[in-house]
């Protein structure tokens, strides 16, 4: 029922899956076993969505009724344990039936019956169908234009398994990997399968490591010899760039807008041992008294690189979002080059697939900016995967990329510099 409740939330209330988490009181009286499983029920069903409504609509004669939308949440829970999950039929069917019993939904159990077993007699679809159903158009078209039509469907198949736990640790990471059980990826990150409870991984008292996707660790590696520099963070909390940026001795100051966020960057800075200098901005009006030697830009962004993590975007996001999204980055691009010192660089980041908002923002930045040149990133800098890297050397990261280490984020980060003349 926890699970019926939080796919309400997000399908109903178009209200983002994690803050829905918080939001359910349903969730806070399970055990944590439990509280796991109805979530991993919610994503997955997020995850394959399109295949799973595609499976409960062809075995409905007709509509269900508005006010028992209920009855198909608790349909699309029952199918996603059959569907996804491979939960023995009898257990799905009958749990999902007892769902409805003893509610004002009780004269539709012999429905969720009849769909639930039909559905269990299905074939698997091919990786590929699953993938295509479960992604909306607006976005599939747009992969396939920009990467090619076989990236887009690697893309939109990335996007149906978990992805794993990647840290990005402090010092040591060949020993710290031992240590957790953990594969040390290319690009120094440390890759775990899974964890249910992160702040039981070794180390997490002392501070040694923070989450973060292996792409999400890329753009602050751009900052050219952060070591003494003077860097400003923009658009920083939770913090992860901030603190790679510390930790690689940067003077880091570190500006976001929401004071929500800062708290948790403030929480996790103290759990690290770092002492950034927050500070409570709009980036847009921000004026510090100094230019700085480098400025990462890490811009609110449509996240559609996330969507292994969050599949709940394919849903929640739009075009429109992604066109204004573009308007805002402009924006934000040029306030943030107004920081930057003569000769200095700027890091343009996002964790969007959407080239509206990527190379086009950056493009169009450098159309009206004549001081900025890229600053093009090379292979050498990213462990020679040069998958990782465009033409014209920005980072483009895939979730269908690095297939042998389980795939990764899709970022975006381009590096440019300042012309000496002021
Ligand atoms: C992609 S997240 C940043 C992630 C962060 N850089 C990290 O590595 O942990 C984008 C952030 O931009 C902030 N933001 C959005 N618009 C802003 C603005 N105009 N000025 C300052 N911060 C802004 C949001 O509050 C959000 O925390």
């Amino acid at each position: 029922m926890a699970a019926v409740e939080l796919l309400s939330i997000v399908l109903d209330d178009n209200e983002p899956l994690e803050i829905g988490l918080q939001n359910s009181s349903n969730f806070d009286d399970l055990a944590d076993s439990d509280r796991a499983f109805a979530h991993l029920l919610v994503k997955s069903c997020l995850r394959h969505l399109g295949e799973i409504d595609t499976a409960i609509e062809q075995f409905l004669n007709k509509p269900i009724p508005e006010k028992a939308n209920r009855v198909r949440h608790i349909l699309r829970i029952g199918a996603t344990q059959l569907i996804v999950l491979k939960t023995a039929p009898h257990a799905a069917v009958d749990t999902s039936v007892r769902l409805a019993k003893g509610t004002r939904l009780a004269g539709f159990s012999g429905l969720i019956n009849a769909v639930l077993r039909r559905i269990s007699e299905l074939e698997t679809l091919e990786a590929e169908d699953a993938a295509r159903r479960s992604t909306p158009d607006w976005l599939f078209e747009s992969w396939a234009k920009e990467y090619g039509a076989e990236t887009a469907a690697d893309i939109a198949i990335a996007h149906l398994s978990e992805p794993c736990l990647d840290l990005t640790v402090r010092r040591s990471p060949s020993e710290f990997a031992e240590k957790v059980g953990g594969r040390l990826l290319p690009t120094g990150s440390i890759r775990l399968e899974s964890a249910s409870n992160v702040t039981a991984i070794d180390g997490f008292q002392e501070g040694e490591w923070w989450v973060q996707d292996a792409a999400a660790a890329l753009p602050a590696q751009l900052v050219r010899e952060p070591s003494g520099k003077v860097v400003y963070d923009l658009c920083a909390a939770p913090g992860g760039k901030a603190a790679q940026l510390f930790s690689a001795g940067a003077q880091v100051t570190a500006v976001d807008r929401s004071e929500k966020r800062l708290e948790i960057m403030r929480r996790n800075l103290e759990r690290l041992g770092m002492s950034i200098e927050l500070h409570c901005a709009d980036v847009i009006s921000w004026r510090p008294e100094k230019l700085a030697d480098a400025v990462l830009l890490d811009a609110p962004c449509s996240a559609t690189g996330t969507i292994r993590r969050h599949p709940d975007i394919t849903l929640l996001k739009s075009l429109a979002d992604v066109r204004r999204l573009a308007k805002l980055q402009l924006e934000l691009i040029h306030a943030a080059a107004k920081l930057v010192r003569p000769g200095g660089h700027l890091v343009y980041a996002v964790c969007s697939l959407q080239p509206d908002e990527s190379q086009r923002v950056v493009n169009k930045f450098l159309l009206n900016n004549d001081q900025f040149k890229r600053d093009p990133v090379t292979a050498v800098e990213v462990e020679n995967i040069s998958e990782f890297i465009t033409p014209a050397g920005d980072i483009r990261t895939l979730p269908s990329h690095w297939k042998e280490w389980g795939g990764l984020d899709g970022f975006f980060a381009a590096r440019l510099k300042r012309s000496t003349r002021s």
